[in-house]
């Protein structure tokens, strides 16, 4: 099933090294990272899965919960968390899903035997407290993901849906955003700080500082 932003998540049961979880009831209340990598022991995802661990408190200032998905048991997850926990410098503080039978791999889509075989392929779904999938990436087994581009994603869309604003190319918190073109300029005005119409279709502007 192929999964398009502002789609409901599909909510699954599966076994973690954390215990049992059900997706929704774990998530509740929280923006979820949903991200999936091909196999334990194997070097892209330690460093990957270490990242992760070390972004906990970055995650958490975010009201983002991180959970990883691969198709090895448990077991293996867990004699795999001590590795993890040395190369990324923080203990694994994040539940990775054992989907032995593939069924949150299958339910999201992250299977791509093009790919090269049955494992699950560097998939990412950012997920709202609604529910709602709100992005998605999907990279190569060969390629690590960028962990930084994750967080300042999250930032855009808690930004965005905050305010009547866009991010531009590269922006990252802290920069100019750009005003909706459905709020005219004098509306800007009264709401944002410096703002500059460039085109009538695009208006810089800051945000107050609150
Ligand atoms: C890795 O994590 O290093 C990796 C896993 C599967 C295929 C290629 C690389």
């Amino acid at each position: 099933m192929s999964i398009r932003l502002g789609d409901e998540a599909p909510n699954f049961t599966a076994e973690t090294t954390e215990g049992t979880i059900d997706f929704y009831d774990w998530k509740a209340g929280h923006w979820a990272v949903l991200f999936s990598h091909p196999a334990d022991f194997t070097p892209v995802c330690t460093t990957e899965l270490g990242r992760t661990a070390a972004l906990k408190s970055d995650f958490e200032k975010r009201n983002v919960k991180a959970i990883a998905v691969s198709v090895d048991p448990v077991e293996s997850h867990r004699g795999w968390a001590p590795d993890i926990a040395e190369v990324g410098g923080t203990e694994l503080n994040f539940p990775i899903i054992a989907d032995s039978d593939r069924k949150v791999s299958q339910l999201y889509d992250m299977i791509h035997p093009g790919e090269g075989d049955t494992s699950t392929v560097r998939s990412v779904f950012i997920i709202d407290p609604k529910n709602k999938v709100r992005l998605t990436l999907t990279y190569p087994k060969s390629v690590g993901r960028n962990f930084t581009e994750i967080v300042r994603v999250i930032d855009a869309l808690q930004l965005t849906d905050a305010a009547p604003v866009s991010t531009p190319v590269d922006w990252t918190p802290g920069d100019r955003i750009i005003v909706s073109p459905a709020m005219s300029t004098d509306d800007a005005r009264q709401r944002f700080e410096d703002v500059e119409e460039v085109r009538p279709y695009l208006r810089w502007a800051r945000q107050p500082v609150s």
